[in-house]
């Protein structure tokens, strides 16, 4: 079906649409962990990738668990050269019908303090592995006319911000590759959509939470830019609220968020003067006590 409506097709469950695999890169923890589990309770197996083997046997078995699907564990580096050949290798007696890459590296401080081979890194994590992977897949799902995938972009991803250059450009590539794709491969039935999360609880982000300061954070109902999110940054949406956001969005559109505030920012800060939202997402980095380096992506 031709992707020019946001209305897509609705009649087939979700397994019929994106199965009988998932791919979930960078799925072992966190909101990974929640995207594995919330695959698997919508019907479908999972691979499930990252680096660490103790927390990727344990995601593993609590799907199997669970839900009953089938799962495989691929514990490889997201930004080793050989990520293709070694993601081609580990699926190719499968049929993956959902890819979603959620995997990060946020190198936080200021530019010329982060080490050149870093930042690399991160472009490598945010821009080339994403890249690499839906030339994997991608061309299987327009083949069987059916498929989802999401690239897991940010709410910092729509504008630049000091101590996070690197990393906000990333997520601006991965949220522009995923609208681009949503037109291109939605004319051949696969679904695309860019996540574009915000503050999401975990335990590193719950020590930087314990850093705000909560009168700065108070104002909940306010319309300034800055009060909203820093209101946001106190009640972070939970990885379960954005793994079932971005299931229930595939299909509804090139871009989802978890909670109507994040898209509230997201379209307020787009419709703001360069410099004027810079210096906002700047302000906003005010709001903690904890070095820039120490916080939450
Ligand atoms: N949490 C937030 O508040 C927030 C806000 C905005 C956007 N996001 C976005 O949401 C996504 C998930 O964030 P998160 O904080 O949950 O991420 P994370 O903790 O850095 O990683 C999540 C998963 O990715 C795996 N992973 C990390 N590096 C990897 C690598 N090089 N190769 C393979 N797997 C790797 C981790 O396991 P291993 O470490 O064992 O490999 C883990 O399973 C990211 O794309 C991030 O940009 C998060």
């Amino acid at each position: 079906m031709s992707n020019t409506s946001p209305q897509r097709s609705s009649g087939p469950s979700f397994a019929e649409k994106y199965g009988p695999w998932a791919f979930i890169a960078g799925g072992s923890m966190g909101i990974g962990r929640a995207l594995s589990l919330e695959a698997a309770a919508r019907g479908l197996n999972v691979v499930i990738n990252a680096r660490g083997r103790e927390s990727l046997a344990k995601t593993a078995a609590e799907v199997r668990a669970r839900h009953g699907v089938e799962v495989r564990e691929l514990a490889a580096d997201l930004a080793d050269p050989r990520i293709g050949e070694l993601v081609a290798e580990a699926t190719s007696d499968l049929q993956v019908g959902l890819f979603v890459y959620n995997a990060t590296i946020a190198p936080i401080g200021r530019f010329l303090d982060i080490p050149l081979d870093l930042q690399l890194t991160s472009v490598q994590m945010n821009c080339a592995t994403p890249l690499r992977l839906l030339y994997e897949f991608a061309p299987k799902m327009v083949a069987r006319g059916r498929g989802g995938i999401s690239l897991v972009s940010s709410t910092g991803g729509t504008q630049g911000a000091v101590t996070s250059a690197t990393y906000n450009a990333g997520k601006a590539f991965e949220w522009i590759l995923a609208e681009s794709l949503w037109g291109e491969l939605g004319d051949h039935g696969v679904d695309v959509t860019a996540m574009l999360v915000g503050p999401t609880s975990s335990p590193n982000y719950n020590a930087f939470k314990d850093t705000l300061d909560p009168e700065l954070c108070s104002r909940a109902d306010s319309e300034d830019l800055l009060d909203r999110m820093r209101n946001g940054l106190m009640n972070p949406a939970e990885p379960e609220e954005v793994a079932v956001s971005l299931y229930d969005g595939l299909g509804n559109g090139p871009v989802t968020w978890t909670r109507p505030l994040d898209k509230w920012i997201t379209t307020k800060s787009l419709a703001m003067a360069r410099d004027e939202v810079t210096v906002t997402w700047r302000r906003l980095m005010e709001t903690s006590t904890r070095p820039p380096e120490k916080q939450a992506r």
